[in-house]
């Protein structure tokens, strides 16, 4: 949204699959160009691989990638950032932002060993974003400007949507949005499921419920409307829908789904603790 990345060179630390789709993306939707951006991987024959895949240089040098680069995205395996962030240190200079999309690491942790006023931004994407479906938490660091927030912001925007959140809230962003997809595959696998069991083809079964899906969190992101008058809109007096509503109510759904992310939030957490 009028960021201007033109002048921007980017080094991605770690192009796996995360890094990998964002550099894809961001090429495919015209924001960065390949010469703007260097990557890098532990591998050398995946860094080979990887140059072949994404058409940029990538390499196996992060102090190499990281010079001049204006913005840094890490994006290792959480028990991976200390490592590279250690790595990194005597080549970060003033102005750099650092993105890191590794699940439980706070952002003080990145700025201790960085040191100075380093600007750290904390993303919390989803897989979803690999279709450009995406939903992306952000949060800033004690040292990041409103424009730094905006252009992490933009870098997130072509994968899907972004929401900057407080620190103290990224936990439940990993617990709803990033662990959220697998429950409601599992919801999406079961009503296909009730479609075989009521003489569905599989096939179709699946389409129905996935297609169903998609359009209903659409209605809720589009309208703008409360999902529970959605509901109500759906669910005609003596109808068929409040018969399914009552042996949903009867499952606890409603309580299975909230304990899920409350959990899957604690996990987090506690991953964070254990670093
Ligand atoms: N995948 C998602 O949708 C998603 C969603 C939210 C958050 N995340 C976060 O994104 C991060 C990456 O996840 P991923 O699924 O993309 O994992 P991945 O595919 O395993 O990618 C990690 C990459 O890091 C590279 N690497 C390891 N050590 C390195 C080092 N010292 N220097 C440079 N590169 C190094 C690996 O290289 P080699 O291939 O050579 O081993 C690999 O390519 C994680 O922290 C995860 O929490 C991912």
């Amino acid at each position: 949204m009028g960021i201007d990345l033109s002048n921007k060179k980017i080094a991605v630390l770690g192009a796996g699959k995360l890094g990998g789709t964002l550099v894809q993306a961001w090429m495919r939707e015209g924001l960065l160009t390949k010469d703007m951006i260097r990557a890098t991987v532990r591998h050398p024959e995946r860094a080979r691989s990887q140059t072949e895949k994404l058409h940029i240089e990538v390499g196996t040098d992060n102090a190499q990638a990281v010079r001049g680069a204006d913005i840094i995205f890490i994006c290792v395996k959480p028990q991976t950032v200390q490592e590279v962030v250690e790595e990194i240190r005597p080549h970060i200079s003033a102005g750099q932002l650092v993105i890191s999309v590794a699940a439980s690491v706070p952002t003080g942790q990145i700025e201790n060993v960085l040191g100075g006023n380093t600007a750290v931004v904390r993303a919390m994407p989803n897989t979803p974003c690999g279709l450009g479906a995406g939903m992306t938490g952000l949060c800033k660091g004690r040292y990041v400007t409103p424009d730094q927030i905006a252009l992490a912001c933009s870098l997130f925007d072509v994968v899907g949507r972004t929401v900057v959140v407080d620190e103290k809230h990224m936990d439940a962003v990993t617990g709803l949005s990033a662990s959220g997809p697998a429950f409601i595959y599992i919801i999406l696998e079961s009503l296909a499921e009730a479609g075989v069991k009521v003489g569905l083809p599989r096939e179709t079964a699946t389409l129905l419920a996935a297609q169903m899906t998609m359009g209903s969190a659409k209605m809720v992101l589009e309208t703008g409307d409360h999902p529970a008058q959605l509901k109500d809109s759906v669910t005609t007096p003596a109808g068929c829908t409040i018969d399914g509503i009552l042996e949903l109510e009867e499952g606890k759904l409603r309580v299975t789904l909230i304990k899920a992310v409350v959990k899957a939030t604690q996990r987090a957490k506690e991953l964070a603790f254990n670093e």
